[in-house]
This record gives C-alpha cells, sequence and structure tokens, in this order.
C-alpha cells in the first residue's frame, strides 16, 4: 500500500530546507514505492485530471521529460510552457502570471534562473510550486541521486558522497543539504574559487550535526575523495554562465573524475560507484567537447561498472512523481 505523510499535501519545493529529514526520507520511499508499482505494470490514477504547468526558462531533457510522463502515468495532463510561449516577466510580472496560473492549474513546475522567481510563484499562485532548478539549487536532482545511493548500496547508512568540480553551483549546493538531511557524509572537492558559499554551508553543517555526520571541503581532490563511496559530478559550466567556459576549464581540469581518482577513494574493489545529474561531458560527441573531449569525467569512469547514471537519470520521474502524488493526490492508501 502506498503511503506518504499527510504534512506533505499542498507542500511547493523551492529546496530542500522546505521539508523535514523525515519528510525527504518519506519521499525517497514512496519513490521506490512507485518504482516497484509502475514495475509491475500499473499506471493508476493518483493525479487524475490535476494539471500542472511546467515553465522552463532552460533546456531540460530529464526533468521536463520525467514531469510530463510521471503527471501522464497517474491521469494527469501537464503543460510545457517555455519563456517565448508565455508573457512571463518580459509583458507580465512573476507575480501577475503566478496568479492568473494558480487559478488554472493545480501546480506549477518552474526551471529557471532566478530562485526568487521560484519564490514568487509559490508566494502568489497559490497552488504548490516545485523547483526543477534554477541558478541555487536543484532539489528535485538530490531525490533521485539518494534513491539511486539506497538502491545499489541497500540503505543510505555509513556512506561518503564525494563531490568533484564546481562547489557551489545549484547541484552542489542542493546535495550538500540532502546529504545533511538524510545523513549521509558529504565531501565537497573544489578549488578555493568555487568553495560552497558560507551561508548554504553552514545551514547544512547545522543540519548535518543534528544528524550525526560531517561535511568536509578540500581543495585536494585526491586527499578530499580518500574513503568515499560514491563519487559525484557536474559539469563545470552551469547554463546560464556559459560566458565562463574557458576560465571554468582550466580552473577545474584537476579536478576530473577518472580512473585514478577512483582509485584514491580506497573503495576500488569495495561499495562505490559513480553518479551524474547529467548532461555530461564524457567523449568527443557534442558539440561542446567535439575538439577538447571529455570534460569532468572520462569516458572509461561513465561507462564502467561504477557508473549508475542511467538508474538515477531513470529515478527523476519516480521521484518526482513522489514529490507531485504527495502534493496533489486527494487520497491516500492505494
Ligand atoms: N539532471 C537534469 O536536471 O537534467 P536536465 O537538465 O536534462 O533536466
Ligand atoms: N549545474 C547544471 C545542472 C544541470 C542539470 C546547470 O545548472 O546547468
Amino acid at each position: 500500500m502506498l503511503t506518504w505523510m499527510d504534512s506533505l499535501k499542498g507542500r511547493s519545493m523551492m529546496r530542500l530546507a522546505s521539508f523535514t529529514d523525515e519528510e525527504m526520507l518519506n519521499l525517497i520511499d514512496l519513490a521506490a514505492q512507485l518504482k516497484a508499482r509502475r514495475a509491475a505494470g500499473v499506471r493508476g490514477n493518483l493525479l487524475h485530471r490535476k494539471n500542472v504547468a511546467l515553465i522552463f526558462e532552460k533546456s531540460s531533457t530529464r526533468t521536463r521529460n520525467s514531469t510530463l510522463v510521471a503527471i501522464r502515468d497517474e491521469g494527469g495532463n501537464g503543460e510545457y510552457l517555455t519563456r517565448p510561449d508565455i508573457h512571463f516577466g518580459k509583458k507580465e510580472s512573476v507575480k501577475d502570471t503566478a496568479r492568473v496560473l494558480g487559478r488554472i492549474y493545480d501546480g506549477i513546475l518552474f526551471r529557471g534562473f532566478r530562485q526568487q522567481d521560484c519564490e514568487d510563484l509559490a508566494k502568489y499562485s497559490g497552488v504548490p510550486v516545485w523547483n526543477g532548478l534554477t541558478d541555487d539549487y536543484h532539489p528535485t536532482q538530490i531525490f533521485a541521486d539518494l534513491l539511486t545511493v539506497r538502491e545499489t548500496f541497500g540503505s543510505l547508512g555509513d556512506v561518503t558522497i564525494a563531490y568533484v568540480g564546481d562547489g557551489r553551483n545549484n547541484v552542489a549546493n542542493s546535495l550538500m543539504m540532502g546529504c545533511a538531511k538524510c545523513g549521509v557524509r558529504y565531501v565537497c572537492c573544489t578549488p578555493r574559487e568555487l568553495w560552497p558559499d558560507e551561508k548554504v554551508l553552514a545551514e547544512a553543517e547545522e543540519v548535518a550535526k543534528r544528524n550525526g555526520v560531517d561535511i568536509r571541503v578540500f581543495d585536494d581532490p585526491v586527499k578530499g575523495v580518500k574513503g568515499a563511496n560514491v563519487l559525484y559530478t557536474d559539469v563545470w559550466v552551469s547554463m546560464g554562465e556559459e560566458d565562463k567556459t574557458a576560465a571554468r576549464i582550466r580552473l577545474l581540469r584537476p579536478y576530473q573524475i577518472n580512473m585514478d581518482l577512483m582509485r584514491a577513494t580506497g573503495n576500488i574493489d569495495g561499495r562505490l560507484m559513480f553518479l551524474h545529474c547529467l548532461p555530461a561531458f564524457h567523449d568527443n560527441k557534442t558539440e561542446v567537447t567535439k575538439d577538447c573531449g571529455a570534460l569532468e569525467v572520462t569516458d572509461e569512469v561513465f561507462e564502467s561498472k561504477y557508473s549508475k547514471v542511467f538508474d538515477e537519470s531513470e529515478n527523476r520521474m519516480h521521484t518526482i512523481k513522489a514529490l507531485l502524488v504527495s502534493a496533489l493526490c486527494d487520497r491516500k492508501g492505494i
């Protein structure tokens, strides 16, 4: 029987700090149940006649498709709205757009630049709003990451995740808080220039301490990954900061995840996996890497037995479904 916490009903998610630790673990559990249910062939009606607007200012493969299929699987309807499709922020303020869409839709998933826009959508629409990535946070991603770790290792107990790369981007910020909330040790390996923002770090440290785990930041990746069970990376240049590409590549070259770094964990024959939120620059098969080749991860690691990136990617759908169902479904115990 599917179960979720009553407190999740009608809830928005701006960032992971919006949820209690218990709610976060409960959502990961619900996603695992929904995944098993779908594998058993059940396409239900948990979101029957629910309409969700997807406002996307930035590109997306996983978040967009995971959300649309999650809604459709459960009998609802998703509408994909890009910036040129609507007046959002151009001819109409975010506040007015929120008030209009809130009268029409049951919920809104937002992917964009400004965290404040996401918060304003939630504040003025009166319906649940989920952050599908802003410049500051990428909370929906982390549910999928932690579900993948749980599936691969059997639990989230006694796990160290080492994130290697841009230590202050949206994924790193959310991963740090997600680990803290779920009692997972978090290590960030990043150059001084990209150390986590002090406030974001302090907030996560407080939660980690409460849950008996620590957060450590290293500028030496080889030292930092020692003892890690998960090596995690993301692109070196996030959407919206393309003008920084050349400098970032120079700065982050020593932080590429390769087999030597995997071995530096000391866990190459034990509990070890590689994760990446994707898309990943692991070969020369993209427009960006056709001349320079792999960036944040080598093809060898990406294609290795340690890599769980496509499980992680699939889990985006199950975890986003859990968020939508817990917030919008009118019934329980199905
Ligand atoms: N990981 C992730 O959010 O992927 P998309 O940009 O394809 O949605
Ligand atoms: N940090 C990346 C994540 C992409 C899913 C970006 O914002 O582009």
